[in-house]
């Protein structure tokens, strides 16, 4: 009989510490997240020396609660799987330097995993008879990509932001409307009260080519709501989140599915925080059944940081015995 895996994910990019067990690939036996939300909450923002020094305290206890949710112990743990990029460096080392502790006391491998291939995996959790190819959208606050899903190990990047990542405009614009971090979901509850009758910037979809960029739409809103303040007019908060976010994600939508018809795919998936936003769901999931598509989006909980999509994403790794780490792994920003 087949023996089962237990992969320990351990994910510090950001702001959430998280560690979690999962049982060959697809089984999510525990996933305990620490999430330092309310610590940057007064900064309006992710401050990377405070993220990183509370890591540091709640990584070891993370990872134990992980193990005793899972019922299982450290000796039935096959390998340890940790993001060691992109993400705050700071954060990253945290995660890497207690991976590789927990690797090198039970003499088992250490898994690299790549945080944006992390967040496509939580796809296999999800959907545990998921299997490749598949076209993703991860939609982040720190990415916004197309990948190429062509096996379980092989992510082709197609497309990417040139600038701001779609949850970074979410943030920004929360923070001009004076909204608390973090504003992507600040902004979805306004919005669902709002009209999307404000035209911030009408050519957005004209670029033609599959690149995002953000940056144009953040600033023609900031502009839009000094204006108003400086002539000393009300801000209609909720009709600026309802018309910023059907730009936003109108742009987006339409440029993942542009490039799934032009590459002749039919299997499409959703990943990152920004997945969790209502508008988002609906549109492509509307948009795909229109074009005969079969769409796959996570919970919310599996679209937000999480150590679950980097075991699941690190078991794949391990089973073909590729991305196995040595112990002079360094954490990395930018991949
Ligand atoms: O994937 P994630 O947890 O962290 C990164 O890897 O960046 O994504 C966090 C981002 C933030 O920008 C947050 O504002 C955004 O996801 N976000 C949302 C929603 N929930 C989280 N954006 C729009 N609507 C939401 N409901
Ligand atoms: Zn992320």
């Amino acid at each position: 009989m087949k023996k089962d895996v237990y992969i320990l994910g351990i994910e510090s990019s950001c702001d959430e510490t998280s560690a979690a067990v999962v049982r060959n690939g697809r089984e999510m036996l525990s996933d305990v997240i620490a999430s330092q939300i309310e610590i940057h909450r007064r900064f309006g923002g992710v401050v990377p020396e405070i993220a990183g020094r509370n890591h540091l305290l709640a990584v070891m206890p993370t990872a134990d609660k992980a193990l005793s949710d899972a019922g299982v112990k450290m000796h039935d743990i096959d390998a340890v799987a940790v993001t060691y990029g992109p993400g705050l460096i700071g954060c990253l080392l945290v995660g890497v330097s207690a991976a590789k502790a927990m690797a090198y006391a039970l003499g088992i491998p250490l898994i690299a995993v790549d945080h944006i291939q992390g967040h496509i995996a939580a796809n296999f959790i999800a959907f545990p008879d998921l299997e490749p190819p598949l076209l993703a959208l991860v939609a982040s606050g720190g990415h916004t990509s197309i990948v190429s899903v062509e096996d379980f190990n092989t992510f082709v990047p197609v497309s990417a932001t040139l600038d701001d990542a779609i949850g970074e405009s979410f943030d920004k614009v929360a923070r001009i409307l004076g909204l608390p971090y973090p504003g992507g979901p600040e902004i979805d509850r306004h919005g669902r009260q709002g009209k999307a009758d404000i035209k911030f910037c009408p050519n957005l979809h004209v670029r033609g080519d599959l690149a995002y960029s953000f940056s144009g739409l953040k600033t023609a809103v900031v502009n839009y709501v000094h204006n108003l303040r400086q002539r000393g007019e009300e801000v209609p908060v909720d009709d600026i989140c309802a018309s910023f976010t059907a730009e936003a994600v109108g742009y987006t939508v339409d440029t993942f599915v542009r490039c799934a018809e032009e590459r002749g795919v039919t299997k499409l998936a959703l990943a990152g925080g920004v997945a969790a936003n209502t508008y988002l769901r609906s549109l492509l999931s509307a948009e795909c059944d229109k074009r005969g598509f079969t769409l796959f989006v996570p919970p919310p909980v599996l679209c937000t940081d999480n150590a679950a999509m980097i075991a699941a994403r690190g078991y794949y790794s391990y089973v073909s015995g590729r991305d196995v780490a040595g112990l002079d792994l360094n954490a990395r920003s930018v991949l």
